[in-house]
């Protein structure tokens, strides 16, 4: 099987004048969401100087199993208080090639979901700016610090944690991603 790569950056958009990678776990679509509407923000940011590449990445895992309800909860909270780590879709991503790295998951008992804990630590690299994005119910618990902690060799410019953005008002939701990323902007630059 040929490895995932990021979805490519349609040339053309406004931009963000920094290579990003956007690379998110989402196992009920909120988290992609949120993905898809950082990169729209990114490309459309009054900071932009320059059209750039904004590529996603949704990480992936083998044999994942689908639930619903009560079953799904008592799943995932199962494999947070296991600390299982699963097995990723095999993927081939030159990190290198990129000068922020945004990395999103959904919150799990207060935790990010295995995937993204699994794909952060093994993350190749080291010294580069990052940011981070986690979508919950409305008790991020130590989510946003647990990502941290994993990216310690790196510099965390800007986090924020979203309310289950499914359920939101589209344009209120897309305000608020657009104000955080102006923020964040801001804060690679300096
Ligand atoms: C197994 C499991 C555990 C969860 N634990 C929490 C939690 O501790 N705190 C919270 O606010 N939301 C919790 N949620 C809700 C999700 O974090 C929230 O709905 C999130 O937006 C889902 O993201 P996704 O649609 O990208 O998967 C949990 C959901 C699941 C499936």
């Amino acid at each position: 099987m040929t490895p995932a790569s990021p979805r490519p950056h349609r040339r053309g958009e406004a931009g963000f004048s920094m290579k990003t990678l956007i690379a998110y776990y989402s196992y009920d679509g909120n988290a992609a969401l949120a993905a898809d509407v950082i990169k729209q923000k990114l490309c459309a940011s009054s900071n932009a100087q320059k059209p750039e590449e904004t590529d996603v990445f949704r990480i992936e895992v083998e044999h994942e199993r689908r639930f619903k309800g009560f079953f799904k909860y008592l799943w995932g909270v199962k494999q947070i208080f296991s600390k299982k780590t699963p097995a990723l879709k095999p993927y081939a991503i030159d990190f290198d090639r990129y000068d922020l790295l945004i990395f999103g998951s959904p919150v799990w008992a207060s935790s990010p979901a295995p995937a993204i804990t699994a794909f952060l630590k093994r993350l190749p690299v080291a010294g580069k700016k990052t940011a981070i994005f986690c979508c919950c119910a409305g008790n991020k618990g130590q989510s946003l610090d647990t990502m941290k902690s994993c990216l310690s060799k790196n510099t965390v410019a800007g986090e924020i944690a979203f309310i289950n953005p499914l359920r939101q008002d589209k344009k209120e939701f897309a305000d608020a991603v657009g104000a955080w990323v102006e923020q964040l902007a801001g804060a690679v630059r300096r």
